[in-house]
């Protein structure tokens, strides 16, 4: 029997960990290609916000870098530093709002990935989020923010899947647009997390709402924020020798922003 459980899957960090964990690989080393590429400082300090369970961090303070992040889910931060701690880095992760905080000593480079961003639901939210990034840089840092753009000449993407395994523990995922409310620019979402152990199947069912962005909504926002100029955009590939020049079918995009 399917145990059903209506929550948040961010409250499951183990789960999340597991699903989008494994997915490291070319985020990093995009990140770690990018740095050098773009900043106009040498970058040892590297931020997240939102950052979940720190997938990404912990593979970033094991190569290095000093790492630090926030998110509003305690569960996640909690998962985040202990995993720190456990391979003896600092716990340097703290429960916060990307859209209001501040850090004790600025970063070279900061970073968020798989649309989080969009989370804010307003522009006054995200602008101020940009403006807390901006003040969380030094100048010539960068913050490399990924998101999905609503293509305005080709169809948007309306679900997405992934699936991933460790021994016994199997999860999949499946994430579907329940439409869009043009008037305030939200999409809803609705996602299940499917887990499978050999005696017990259970399923998380969650809804979000994102913010949806056309590529005119978002340069009309970044023009509120002139601490930052656009270096370049690249797009989910992440590969660091193929720029992306955005057209009305571009969908998944990274722009990789400095503070002039
Ligand atoms: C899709 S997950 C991404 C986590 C991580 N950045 C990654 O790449 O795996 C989105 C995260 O955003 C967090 N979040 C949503 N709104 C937030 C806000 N206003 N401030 C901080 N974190 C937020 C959620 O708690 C969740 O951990």
């Amino acid at each position: 029997m399917t145990e059903i459980i209506e929550g948040s899957i961010y409250d499951f960090p183990k789960y999340y960990d597991l699903l989008f964990g494994s997915d490291w690989k070319a985020e990093f080393d995009f990140l770690k290609k990018a740095f050098p590429k773009h900043a106009g400082c040498s970058v040892k300090r590297v931020f997240e916000p939102a950052c979940g369970t720190g997938r990404l961090l912990i593979k970033l303070a094991q190569a290095g870098y000093d790492v630090g992040g926030n998110d509003l889910n305690e569960k996640s931060i909690e998962f985040c530093n202990d995993r720190l701690q456990r391979f003896k880095f600092d716990r340097s992760t703290f429960v916060g709002d990307m859209a209001d905080f501040k850090v004790r000593k600025k970063y070279h480079a900061a970073f968020n990935l798989i649309n989080t961003f969009r989370h804010l639901s307003t522009e006054a939210t995200a602008e101020a989020h940009l403006h807390c990034m901006a003040d969380a840089l030094v100048k010539g840092g960068l913050y490399i923010l990924g998101l999905h753009l609503e293509p305005t000449e080709a169809p948007r993407m309306e679900e997405e899947s992934w699936s991933a395994r460790r021994g016994n523990l199997a999860i999949t995922s499946y994430m579907w647009s329940k439409g869009i409310d043009r008037r305030n620019r939200q999409e809803h979402l609705g996602i299940t997390l499917d887990i499978y152990t050999p005696t017990a199947h259970r399923r998380i069912v969650d809804h979000m709402d994102y913010r949806t962005y056309k590529h005119a909504q978002f340069k009309s926002l970044l023009k509120k924020v002139p601490e930052f100029e656009v270096a370049e955009v690249y797009d989910f590939s992440y590969e660091i020798d193929q720029p992306h020049r955005i057209t009305g079918t571009s969908e998944d995009v990274v722009y990789v922003l400095r503070k002039v």
